[in-house]
């Protein structure tokens, strides 16, 4: 628990640059990084855009997994989750495009996108750490309330309470909102070696304290890491008021 958004924002940009260092990656080693949207996660990537900048952590050998994207917008909007990561951080780091990987929501087949998908993460040797955000309704990534917790990466319906909470990026016009997308499932989250979460705000309170304070469940999907070996949630004190 820290004071404010930023010292939490801090924290985790320290924390995964430590992992990220500690692993010394190299081209046939990779370090294998998850990653998350949403305006928790801001932070984390402007610090980690700093730190590269001042010399200080080198992106070269690490490969990223999106955990989701949304289907039916076009990759470039400016909302696409495409979109905001090379936004909010690969433009200014110094990853390789190829080890950029993010579900593209207009595949022809999206049902054999997903697979192809696990198959790639699989294939780069897991994931070492799934960094993750929280929507106000428990989910992790888009695995809304009544996923399975032994999902996988698949096509998933959003539920109405996580449409209206991000109609905001859509001018607030709900019928501009995606109402489908593409998701690494809880399975998925589960089997990287590493999961840090981050919550910040009195509005993610409530999932909190049913995340951790209450048994595992389908309905609060991040409860399922009750279930990880390695798993840390790095929160503001606003988040906490209903522990
Ligand atoms: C979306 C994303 C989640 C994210 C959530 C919270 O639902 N799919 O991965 O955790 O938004 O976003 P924010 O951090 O803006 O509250």
């Amino acid at each position: 628990i820290r004071d404010g958004a930023e010292a939490a924002s801090s924290y985790v940009a320290h924390y995964i640059i430590e992992r990220i260092k500690h692993f010394n990656p190299t081209p046939a080693h990779p370090f294998v990084l998850g990653l998350p949207t949403g305006s928790s996660p801001l932070g984390v990537y402007r610090i980690l855009v700093e730190k590269y900048k001042a010399g200080e952590i080198s992106f070269e050998n690490v490969i990223t997994f999106n955990m989701d994207e949304y289907i039916g917008i076009p990759r470039d909007h400016p909302e696409s989750y495409h979109s905001f990561m090379w936004k909010n951080f690969f433009s200014h780091v110094n990853i390789h495009p190829n080890n950029v990987n993010i579900l593209n929501g207009n595949a022809p087949n999206l049902e054999a996108e997903c697979i192809g998908y696990e198959n790639k993460i699989k294939a780069a040797g897991g994931i070492d750490l799934f960094l993750a955000g929280i929507g106000e309704d428990g989910h992790i990534a888009f695995n809304e309330p009544g996923s399975s917790l032994a999902s996988r990466t698949r096509v998933k319906t959003l539920a109405y309470d996580t449409i209206l909470a991000n109609s905001r990026f859509f001018g607030n016009d709900l019928d501009r909102v995606p109402k489908m997308a593409l998701t690494v499932g809880v399975q998925t989250v589960l089997e990287a070696r590493e999961v840090v979460v981050i919550i910040l705000g009195a509005r993610k309170a409530l999932a909190l304290q049913r995340c951790i304070e209450q048994g595992v469940n389908h309905m609060w999907t991040l409860s399922s890491l009750q279930l990880h070996p390695h798993p840390m949630i790095v929160c503001d004190e606003d988040a906490t008021l209903e522990l």
